[in-house]
């Protein structure tokens, strides 16, 4: 191999691009339905853009389109760091570029015109799922194929984390989607009844544990230590994570099915599981925090640490809360409440876009060949993504337990003290004040593009194109640890 090879970053800075853009686009979308929640009118009776016909444009927007582009930069981009070498089959790693992007125009733009599976987070219709799955296998490919070219024998524990990421959600892609097309628009789920919605859960379970989770860990741990300047903090500890979690996840779906027809026992199966995955979830919130011992003043300077301390905090946070939800007696509270619609966002919103944004703060300049455009601009964006998602979420959280409360409460004749629409009066300020909150993550959503388009801008005004990074010939020991690590 030659010495002036380098690193392929050429496709890492078009996911870059495209996770921004379908941040900005999903949260616009999510910011519109969070309006129309509060203020229905705004639906102006025209059927597209209603929320029910919106809804799924914001989650496959901010999952597939903002998180899954970054979730394939980074993967491109730390495997090629992680094995001394180049990215393996260039031209189809162009394909999984395009095809991505494509896939998740077709889906945002079909869904609203009422073409769907009804299938939450799996609802475009049957010829873009086998073009997914395409997509899919290729992105697999890809990686696979660089991780067999690697320099260096060790295989680093963030390629753990997105390689089963990429397993699973093909296995649960295809599985999930089996359907019967009776048309280009229409097709039914080869599975019916209970079984229907155990498998739609173990699937919506498990995109929440694999793509929502593991791949986002896998991000974790590659950029935190890399922005923390030191090696994890226990990197036998965090392959102990690893083998915890993917085995105990997979069991879990079923508190998606609290109180419905699926058998009792399966239930509660989900129950335990769920209590039980607090434990790798933690432990891997635990491995990242303390990975910043001993440079925590990074935090001052760095606003992509930053982000990342934040992002693991509400890793915590959200998994604790989970495994409570999990529990029978207080599903019984939070289900169908805005409860639900808080942990959902302080996981996605603290953890998975926090450490998004921080991971591409990381990565773009290094990927760009120059520092980051505007330092103030990053710390604009921590602060107002930061505000916006606590608003959001408190809001939320009260709006839940508000929710629950009414609904449950009886007079002494054992009629309900409130009717529904009692309820809804009562959460309207809070709907609100969650409007707001999106608001000012939207505007952060802003900002990061901003800095990043003059960043790119500087790196073709001065260098015409970016500087190839060369590959480092492989070094002696392995890749962790550069240095050895605290506590393994
Ligand atoms: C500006 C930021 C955001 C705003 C204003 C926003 C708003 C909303 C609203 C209004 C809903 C519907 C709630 C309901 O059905 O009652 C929703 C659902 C959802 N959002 Fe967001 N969202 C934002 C960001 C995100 C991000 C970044 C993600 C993921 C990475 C995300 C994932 C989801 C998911 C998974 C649901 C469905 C929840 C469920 O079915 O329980 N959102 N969002
Ligand atoms: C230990 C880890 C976790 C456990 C045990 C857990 C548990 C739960 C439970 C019990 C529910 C409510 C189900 C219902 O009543 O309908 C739920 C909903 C949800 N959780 Fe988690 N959660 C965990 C972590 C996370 C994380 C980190 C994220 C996001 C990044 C997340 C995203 C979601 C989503 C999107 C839903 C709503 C699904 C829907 O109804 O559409 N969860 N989770």
């Amino acid at each position: 191999m030659q010495a002036t090879e380098t690193y392929n970053d050429q496709v890492v800075r078009l996911f870059l691009l495209a996770s921004a853009v379908w941040g900005i686009i999903g949260m616009l979308v999510g910011m519109y339905i969070a309006a129309e929640l509060a203020w229905p009118a705004l639906n102006f009776d025209i059927p597209f853009i209603t929320f029910s016909k919106l809804r799924p444009d914001h989650t496959f927007g901010v999952i597939f389109g903002f998180g899954g582009s970054a979730l394939m930069g980074t993967c491109y981009y730390s495997a090629q760091r992680t094995g001394h070498t180049r990215l393996a089959w260039g031209g189809l790693a162009n394909f999984t570029f395009w095809g991505w992007q494509i896939i998740c125009v077709l889906a945002m733009v079909s869904m609203p015109l009422g073409l769907t599976k009804s299938k939450e987070y799996a609802e475009p219709e049957w010829w873009i799922d086998i073009f997914t799955a395409i997509v899919w296998v290729s992105f697999g490919a890809v990686f696979f194929a660089t991780l067999a070219r690697r320099r260096i024998r060790h295989i680093y524990v963030s390629n753990w984390y997105y390689g089963a990421f990429i397993i699973a959600v093909g296995l649960l892609h295809i599985v999930n989607n089996l359907c019967l097309p009776v048309s280009m628009t229409k097709s039914y789920p080869i599975y019916s009844g209970a079984v229907d919605a155990m498998v739609q859960w173990w699937y919506g379970h498990n995109a929440v544990a694999f793509f929502l989770t593991a791949g986002f860990l896998g991000m974790m741990y590659y950029f935190v230590p890399r922005q923390a300047k030191q090696p994890l903090w226990s990197y036998r500890f965090s392959i102990v994570n690893f083998w915890a979690l993917i085995s105990i996840y997979m069991w879990a779906g079923s508190h998606h099915l609290m109180y419905t027809a699926l058998p009792d026992w399966v239930q509660s199966v989900g129950m335990a599981f769920s209590l039980v995955l607090l434990m790798p979830s933690w432990g891997s919130a635990a491995n990242g925090l303390l990975t910043f011992n001993g440079s925590w003043h990074r935090l001052k300077e760095d606003p992509a640490a930053k982000f990342m301390v934040l992002a693991l905090v509400f890793y915590a946070a959200a998994t604790f809360e989970g495994s409570m939800m999990a529990i029978k007696t207080v599903n019984s509270l939070s289900h169908y409440t805005d409860w639900t619609i808080a942990h959902v966002h302080s996981g996605s919103l603290g953890w998975v876009a926090m450490i998004t944004i921080g991971s591409l703060y990381a990565m773009a300049p290094r990927a760009l060949g120059r520092p980051m455009y505007s330092h103030k601009g990053m710390e604009l964006h921590f602060w107002l993504h930061l505000s916006g998602t606590l608003i959001y979420v408190i809001a939320m959280w009260t709006a839940g337990v508000t929710e629950g409360m009414m609904w449950r409460a009886t007079n002494p004749d054992g009629g309900l003290t409130y009717s529904f629409i009692d309820s809804l009066i009562a959460i309207k300020p809070l709907y609100m004040a969650r409007w707001f909150g999106g608001v000012l993550i939207w505007l952060g959503m802003w900002v990061m593009a901003w800095n990043l388009w003059y960043t790119a801008a500087d790196a073709r005004k001065k260098i015409i194109s970016p500087i190839p990074v060369p590959i480092p010939e492989p070094v002696a020991h392995q890749m962790p640890p550069p240095l050895p690590t605290a506590a393994a």
